[in-house]
């Protein structure tokens, strides 16, 4: 299985692409990020590690590793006008929305487009991008409680400097335990790349045109926001909460999701891609397991996802339709466990998927792909005279 595949010159116009990245075998359950298998990187990497792979095509040594991190840090001090900007929102702003637009706005203090076919250039605005969408993805949440922001610590890791930025209060210095670092940094590296999905595919179209690297993934942010993408994991926390208080009747929503006369779907459930079970939701479920029981968190909506999960598995809707669970059915339970809110679930999404959008992004511009323009296949009206309606 090498995944080379060919395709027909037309392809250029159809929105498809050719990729070294990431690759996805949906019948059986492959995800790989540039060779090597989800399961070894989730196990034997970390987030850094992935990230440098997914983008710059190879594992770093420990010293490539250590000036990554290093070269990050210079550029996790955000611009003080950002704080006006986000000072702007109110306080019950969705954080993906304002993510969205921090984003966007750092391409207001970093105008430089990159030159991706100089080395140092493209190095400098991935690290630039990796430090600063920490920071300002933190701030949502800071802003959203109405805490002071925080800034980057030097002397702490990148993933736990999410849980400083995240939960560091001005009266005493905050130290995250090694258990939720590890959860982390698996949770991120398990979202860091997915082939073509559709904010990657809204990133590399957006950076197509040759906008910026800050505009494209702000591009992407607002595509992960929607509930039949990333905003699924958000939406999968609530659904499990309103089943726990109708006191876990799983049936009924079952029987909802089944309705075609009924809109609502199961939450976490069923892919594009995957028509058997989605590898990353199987070592979410055991890392939720682990963690819980670490923590010792006895969260009932974790009974009420692995009920959920049995009967879905069992229905005959279900399976004729090849519907498991997705990466999103139980990365909530763990970002609960770790006292994140439910609206920054999703906002957990990008910080994993950051390094994937810039790879994709850097692939693209350094493949010199022409902008994207799909075609389409028109069914309105034939020629009509110009006659003005009575
Ligand atoms: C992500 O693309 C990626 O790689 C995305 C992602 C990534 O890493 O970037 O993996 C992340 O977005 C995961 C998906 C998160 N979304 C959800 O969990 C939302 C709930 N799931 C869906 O709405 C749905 O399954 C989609 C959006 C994921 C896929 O939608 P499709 O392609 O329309 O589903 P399908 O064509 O496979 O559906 C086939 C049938 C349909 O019924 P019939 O018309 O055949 O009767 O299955 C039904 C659908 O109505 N169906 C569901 C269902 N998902 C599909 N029925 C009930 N509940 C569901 N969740």
């Amino acid at each position: 299985l090498t995944g080379i595949i060919t395709l027909d010159p037309g392809y250029k116009n159809s929105g498809s692409c050719t990729s070294k990245i990431t690759f996805l075998d949906g019948e059986l359950g492959i995800l790989r990020y540039r060779g090597y298998s989800i399961e070894d990187l989730a196990e034997k990497a970390d987030f850094l590690e992935v990230s440098f792979l997914l983008i710059f095509g190879e594992l770093p040594t420990a010293e490539q590793l250590e000036q990554f991190e290093v070269d990050i840090r210079k550029y996790t001090l955000v611009n003080e006008e950002m704080k006006s900007i986000i000072d702007g929102f109110p306080r019950t702003a969705h954080p993906m929305g304002v993510l969205a637009a921090l984003t966007s706005a750092l391409t207001a203090f970093n105008p430089k487009s990159v030159n991706v076919d100089n080395d140092k250039e493209m190095y400098q605005a991935v690290c630039k991008t990796m430090g600063k969408f920490l920071v300002i993805a933190t701030w949502t949440y800071r802003k959203s409680m109405g805490y002071p922001l925080n800034y980057y610590d030097n002397t702490k890791g990148y993933v736990e400097n999410f849980m400083n930025l995240m939960f560091k209060l001005p009266t005493e210095p905050y130290k995250a335990s090694p258990i939720v670092i590890d959860a982390l940094d698996k949770l991120f590296i398990l979202h860091a790349d997915h082939e073509q999905n559709c904010s990657t595919s809204t990133v590399r179209m957006v950076g197509s045109s040759h906008a910026g690297l800050f505009a494209s993934i702000s591009a992407g942010v607002s595509a992960l926001w929607g509930p039949l993408h990333g905003g699924a994991n958000q939406a999968v926390l609530e659904m499990l909460e309103e089943i726990h208080k109708n006191g876990g009747d799983t049936d009924a929503y079952m029987a909802k999701a089944k309705d075609k006369e009924d809109p609502f779907r199961l939450m976490g459930f069923g892919h594009r891609v995957y028509k058997s079970f989605d590898p990353r939701a199987q070592i979410i479920k055991k890392a939720a397991n682990e963690v819980l029981e670490t923590l010792g968190v006895d969260d009932p909506i974790l009974a009420i996802a692995k009920k959920l999960e049995a009967a879905a598995l069992e229905d005959e809707y279900f399976k004729s339709r090849n519907l498991y669970p997705n990466v999103d059915f139980y990365s909530g339970i763990i970002y609960r466990a770790l006292g994140i809110p439910t609206d920054m679930f999703t906002v957990m999404f990008a910080i994993g998927r950051l390094p994937g959008w810039i790879a994709q992004w850097k692939e693209m511009r350094e493949n010199k792909e022409p902008i994207g323009r799909p075609r389409q296949i028109y069914t309105g009206a034939a020629l009509r005279d110009f006659n003005k309606p009575e």
